[in-house]
């Protein structure tokens, strides 16, 4: 369900990238209390046609009875129709639609040491997760990696600034420019995953790690994926979220070539309410729901971002690609409706579950 948010404030942070902060009224702080990592579905109207994206979620989360600061980080896309927007358009006091916080890559603060390699607009997740963490638990230490073209490219540097010069003991920074030298920090090029698994060690006890999170465009999360691995890494120790994938990026399928019926049907739960409906050729089972219920919920349509993750009840389907699910997810019975087509004659989903 969608609620209107006025925008509160717009801060440039890079040329290219900007913070929106939404302001939440008292009737809907509990409703957009986020969980630290999680992002913030939102809709505009251009010209008629909706658009929707996901964005993260930048500002550290709040306990009760504090209300939530609702900030994500927007950075243009080329051809991004909403970041173009937000970027030029979007003014103070001007209303945008959001869907309440949600999203799996989260960290509840607790006791531990955690890391985070990230690449880009990857750092806007991770800074809720980082700041809240350090400020809500006294025992637990983090190490950023992150990875930016230029310094000026940087988002949120005055931020991430702010928590090492404020918990200098548990939290450490290393950053690495793919096209500058720095002064400090690691020497110019790429984090892959051979520069990852040799750097790794020397900067931190990798195996005593608790948690791992990679955000970033897809080449970097699946090279530090790797990297990690290589080093023993249990993947249940992994969490990762993928910034951008390439229109032809490469596909992950659940299911790999299979003959789809020549008639299908799908019957879909969506706020306790079902129906069933015939599945055309070629359509996701996200567009066919979408033709009788309005609020069947996606942002991306494009198998990253995770808001169509519906359970699959009963029947069949082929996923075109899945950048979104971890492997638990899909072994319990997870799909992403955006990339779902039917395989059996009859599918059953529910995303209410
Ligand atoms: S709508 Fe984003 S993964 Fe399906």
């Amino acid at each position: 369900m969608f609620h209107p948010l006025r925008v509160s404030a717009i801060e440039r942070i890079t040329d290219d990238a900007v913070a929106v902060t939404f302001a939440v009224p008292p009737e809907l702080r509990e409703t957009f209390r986020h969980t630290p990592g999680q992002h913030l579905n939102v809709r505009y109207s251009v010209g008629g046609d909706e658009i929707r994206r996901s964005y993260s979620i930048c500002a550290p989360a709040t306990a009760e009875p504090d209300a939530p600061v609702l900030k994500v980080g927007i950075r243009l896309v080329d051809g991004g129709a909403f970041s173009t927007y937000a970027l030029k358009e979007l003014a103070v006091g001007n209303v945008v639609e959001a869907m309440a916080p949600t999203g799996r890559f989260v960290l509840k603060p607790r006791p531990g040491h955690f890391a985070a390699i990230v690449g880009g607009s990857g750092i806007t997740p991770v800074l809720s997760i980082a700041a809240t963490l350090l400020a809500q638990e006294p025992a637990a230490r983090f190490c950023l990696i992150r990875s930016d073209r230029t310094a000026a490219s940087t988002m949120f540097l005055e931020e991430v600034a702010d928590l090492k010069d404020r918990y200098p003991g548990r939290f450490h920074l290393v950053t690495a420019l793919s096209r500058e030298e720095q002064a400090a920090g690691l020497p110019p090029g790429r984090l892959d995953r051979e520069r990852l698994t040799g750097l790794l060690p020397a900067l931190l006890p990798v195996s005593s790690v608790d948690g791992w999170f990679l955000c970033g465009p897809f080449g970097l999360v699946r090279q530090a994926e790797g990297a990690l691995r290589e080093l023993g890494v249990d993947r249940s120790r992994i969490h990762q979220e993928i910034f951008h994938v390439a229109d032809d990026g490469p596909a992950r399928s659940v299911a790999a070539a299979v003959t789809a019926p020549s008639q299908s049907t799908l019957t879909a739960t969506l706020d306790g309410r079902s129906g069933s409906w015939p599945v055309q050729e070629g359509e996701s089972l996200l567009e066919t729901v979408l033709r009788s219920r309005a609020d069947a919920p996606y942002a991306c349509k494009g198998g990253v971002c995770g808001t169509c993750r519906a359970y699959l009840v009963s029947g069949e389907v082929r996923m075109d690609r899945n950048y979104a699910l971890e492997p638990e997810e899909t072994g319990a019975g997870y799909v992403l409706a955006c990339q779902s087509h039917p395989v059996t004659p009859e599918v059953e989903l529910d995303f209410d579950r």
